[in-house]
């Protein structure tokens, strides 16, 4: 997604300043071009040298270099770029920010730049919290620039309390999706479902089954760096929440289809990506079962364990009737996955048409590199028209992609 996106990454003197050489390094990997400007505090901290490796590009600092080129310099970048992202903006650069002042390099850029500005401030939580800042913030938020707030933790202070620069994964994760902010899912919302459900036994125990979520999260991160708006209905995983996404969590499946009914009364897509339990316990013990205890037959070592139908979320969004009792506006376009050990095509297929759905993605489950847990999959596309695509094994976040292909050619 950041792949030859012209980025400017500023960075400002504050102790923070050294994260922002992984993360520059990490849009370099991503396959952005990166140009880095950096105060003259930022370079008592690190030296320039060290982000023009990383990003492999020069790095500017110095507006009043004798030859009047970093003049007409700041003027191209401020042209070019895609994305303005100050990491770390200390409280006297957002102070600069928020009244115009454009005293240096990365002050003047930022004024004059119409690309979008986003601000990760990090710094003593003191300065943080003064009213100057937080009013500065304020207007630069109004302005249209996205904070991304930074966090409560260890400060180099000593102190404990809010002022962490976030971590990398959210900053890549707010830099992705803002740069995508106008992509083929701008103006869409969409849901997904990831994870597995679990179906309480008593207060300790469950049904469940091996799904990590990945798959799902792949889905709802790729979806929202296409500038959709993504709503992630999640079963209990061991997954960082990404940026930017409106997350519910579940546990049983009831919980999940009431969540699905509420979260796509106005959404444009629904990928079932979850893996629901198909059954759950008839009637959870309210206290734990203890070892010795005997259900079923009585015989010694022996415990039954009676279950129930699930609702099926997809086929009960397969009726008509529903649908209308939702008050839909607009159709809405519902892909499932299908995760099958034997006869894919065959098990698929009856699922596609069971549940009519406009897509069908299957996943062959009996191999190591597909299905549960794993971080890529094979997977065969079902079309309602009856077409199949067999893809190869794929990163999960790359199928995630062909999928959103397939889901926008349908919107459109
Ligand atoms: O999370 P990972 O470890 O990355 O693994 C991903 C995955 C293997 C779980 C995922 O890719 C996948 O295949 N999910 C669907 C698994 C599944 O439950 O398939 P199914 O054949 O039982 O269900 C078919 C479809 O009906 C699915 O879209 C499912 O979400 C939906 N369903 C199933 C049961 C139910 N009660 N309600 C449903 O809506």
């Amino acid at each position: 997604m950041l792949l030859n996106k012209r980025l400017i990454v500023g960075v400002c003197g504050g102790i923070a300043s050294y994260k922002a050489i992984e993360l520059v390094s990490r849009l370099q990997q991503a396959g952005a071009l990166v140009d880095v400007i950096m105060t003259d505090h930022a370079q008592e901290f690190i030296r320039p040298l060290t982000f023009a490796t990383v990003s492999q590009r020069p790095v500017y600092h110095n507006l009043w270099e004798p030859s009047g080129q970093a003049a007409e310099l700041h003027i191209a970048l401020a042209e070019q770029a895609e994305l303005l992202a100050i990491v770390p903006a200390t409280a006297n650069t957002l102070a600069k920010l928020a009244h115009g002042i454009a005293d240096n390099m990365l002050t003047a850029v930022a004024l004059a730049t119409k690309a979008p500005l986003l601000l990760a401030p990090a710094m003593y939580k003191g300065m943080y919290e003064h009213a100057a800042t937080q009013v500065n913030l304020s207007i630069l938020r109004e302005r249209g620039a996205s904070i991304v707030e930074p966090e409560v933790g260890h400060l180099a202070s000593g102190a404990i309390g809010v002022g962490r620069l976030p971590e990398l994964s959210v900053l890549m994760g707010a830099i992705s999706m803002i740069v995508g902010r106008k992509g083929d899912l701008a103006g869409r919302r969409v849901v997904v479902t990831a994870g597995g459900t679990q179906e309480p036994i008593d207060p300790v125990r469950y049904v469940g089954n091996r799904s990590s979520g990945k798959m799902g999260y792949a889905l709802a991160t790729v979806a929202r760096d296409r500038g959709a708006h993504v709503t992630l209905i999640s079963g209990p995983v061991a997954l960082e929440v990404p940026y930017g996404i409106e997350l519910c969590k579940v546990e049983t499946a009831i919980q999940m289809r009431d969540a699905v009914g509420s979260a796509i009364t106005d959404a444009d897509v629904l990928v079932m990506n979850a893996a629901v339990a198909d059954f759950r316990p008839i009637a959870p013990a309210s206290r734990k079962i203890k070892k010795n205890e005997t259900r079923g037959s009585g015989e010694q070592g022996e415990f039954s364990l009676y279950l129930t139908r699930n609702p099926d979320i997809l086929a009960e969004l397969a009726n008509a009737d529903y649908e209308g009792s939702v008050k839909r506006l607009r159709r809405l376009i519902r892909v499932g996955f299908a995760a099958e050990t034997h006869d894919v095509i065959t098990h698929a297929q009856a699922k596609m048409a069971a549940k009519r759905l406009d897509l069908l993605v299957a996943n062959d489950v009996s191999r190591l590199d597909s299905g549960f847990g794993t971080d890529t999959n094979k997977v065969y596309l079902f079309h309602a028209n009856g077409d199949m695509e067999d893809l190869p094994v794929m990163p999960k976040i790359d199928v995630a992609t062909a999928i959103w292909d397939r889901v926008v050619s349908l919107l459109s």
